[in-house]
């Protein structure tokens, strides 16, 4: 038997295919259209495209598997996003992604009204401006009409769900992101509907990540090429299947993923609170499992954005940035002073403010692009580190780390992480995402493993080890005290 795991990412959906033994047999990747920012801090995207994306990368991998083999199906996705659907199930606005920053007066509000102290004794987490509440209330407050005709609110990938499935079903880690969750206690909270007065029937039934939700649908078997009747499971939000792509399931083992955001990743026994909500605290995909994360807002995307603006030159495309972190090489560590604080889309960890934005600081004539792309580099570990640095203050356990994402794909970057967290980081063989996760996850679902942990242990493997370099770390040190000035100082201009 074989498993899909599908992502709904930022960029693209992925489609990926694994045997019972957890190796990949096939997979796809189908980009979205790029999300529109019409105004500063917007992002949004049509759920439709991303229904298409996945379609076309499930087919893509069908060709090259047998249908039939296809035991069940995992999904993961973008967390925070708010899909809004009619009485038809008709999408009613393109949906206000993860990043989007613009609800920072429903978050003063919210805040207010509940209490801060309270909001984090109800979900664990401060009300950030790129959760879906939030969201919910922009548009209640702003399009008034057409919130009206809202009867349901789904996260990105449970819009996927319903078109393969016909259901309006989620999971714990990814309704841990709505601060609509009770995330102590795995359920929609009461008094978070209440205070809000959202009514409980426009979300999702909520599973755990290796529950099944429903099965294939004959619209959804036709769209894809599946078979009508193949059993579909919750999965988890992208950080979450991601952690269980790379064995992130027990506390001590944490991740550092950098790909459109940046995450630090911590799996614990209990729910782990920061009283100043600088990271967050969500279920995890594992029954029973929470995890604490760090996140920065503008990590892959702070070197996409330096490549499509600044790259001529530089082909778009697979190895464009390679080519960059090629360059970049020849710049030496600690970029000669410079400095890159990537608040492209403000920050959540640890700085919570939608207004922050971002900076090269120290230029000089004598710097060229290699500098800049290298400052880029370092500037969105010197961010990662900001959690590391949260999670000594609340005393999680660190004794491993593993890399993730495209910031584990790139070399230079692998050792600049190394050296800038100033300890050995590890690599993992097929480090292949959230799809990853999502697959294993349905196979946990149809029986190829007894649990989370165990499917992990069968499958996770170390590819490589990565030594910091001593005197790289006490440079890098030495620019991490200057990188933490930075947002401080550029607050009062910011504002
Ligand atoms: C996690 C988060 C991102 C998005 C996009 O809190 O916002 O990881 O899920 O990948």
């Amino acid at each position: 038997m074989k498993f899909l795991g599908i992502d709904v990412g930022t960029g693209g959906s992925r489609a990926l295919v694994i045997d019972a033994a957890g190796r990949i047999t096939s997979s796809a990747t189908v980009e979205h259209v790029p999300f529109a920012s019409p105004y500063t801090g917007w992002a949004e995207q049509d759920p439709r495209d991303w229904w298409r994306a996945s379609t076309l990368a499930i087919r893509e991998v069908l060709s090259k598997e047998k249908t039939e083999e296809i035991g069940a199906v995992g999904l993961s996705g973008q967390m925070h996003g708010s899909v809004l659907l009619d009485k038809r199930d008709e999408v009613l606005r393109p949906s206000i992604i993860w990043c989007d920053q613009r609800t920072d007066s429903q978050c003063g509000s919210l805040t207010k009204e509940i209490g801060a102290e309270r909001l984090i004794e109800l979900t664990c987490n401060p009300a950030l401006t790129g959760f879906t509440l939030p969201k919910m209330l922009w548009v209640r407050e702003c399009e008034p009409q057409l919130w009206r005709e809202v009867h349901a609110v789904l996260l990105p990938k449970d819009y996927v769900r319903l078109r393969l499935s016909g259901d309006k079903a989620t999971d714990v880690a990814d309704a841990s992101g709505t601060l609509l969750f009770d995330v102590a206690e795995r359920k929609w909270s009461e008094e978070m509907l209440s205070a809000t007065e959202i009514d409980l029937r426009l979300l999702p039934r909520v599973y755990e990540s290796p529950e099944v939700t429903g099965v294939l649908s004959k619209a959804g078997a036709e769209a894809t090429g599946l078979r009508a009747g193949t059993p579909m499971v919750a999965g988890g939000g992208d950080q979450a299947a991601g952690a269980i792509g790379m064995g992130i399931v027990r506390s001590g083992t944490v991740s550092a993923t950098i790909g459109t955001s940046g995450v630090v990743f911590a799996a614990s026994d209990k729910p782990s609170l920061d009283p100043k909500g600088r990271v967050h605290t969500f279920c995890h995909a594992v029954p029973g499992r929470w995890h604490v994360m760090g996140v920065t807002q503008g990590a892959g995307l702070s070197l996409r954005w330096f490549r499509d603006q600044f790259g001529a030159g530089i082909q778009v495309g697979g190895d464009s940035y390679d080519r960059l972190t090629e360059e970049a090489a020849h710049a030496p560590a600690g970029s000669d002073g410079l400095l890159w604080a990537p608040y492209l889309m403000g920050e959540r960890t640890p700085h919570l403010d939608p207004h922050a934005r971002a900076a090269l600081v120290g230029l000089t004539a004598s710097h060229t692009r290699a500098h800049v792309v290298r400052a880029i580099l370092e500037g969105v570990a010197f961010s990662l580190r900001d959690a590391f640095e949260i999670f000594k203050e609340l005393n999680l356990p660190v004794e491993e780390v593993r890399l993730g994402g495209g910031g584990a794909r790139s070399r230079l970057w692998r050792q600049i992480q190394a050296d800038i967290y100033g300890r050995e980081v590890k690599t993992v063989a097929a480090e292949e995402g959230a799809a990853y996760g999502a697959a294993l996850l349905a196979g946990v679902a149809a029986g190829a493993w007894p649990s989370v942990d165990a499917a992990c242990d069968a499958v996770v493997r170390i590819a490589s080890t990565i030594e910091p370099d001593t005197e790289s770390v006490n440079l890098l040190d030495r620019q991490y005290q200057k990188f933490v000035k930075i947002y401080p100082g550029m607050r009062q201009i910011m504002r």
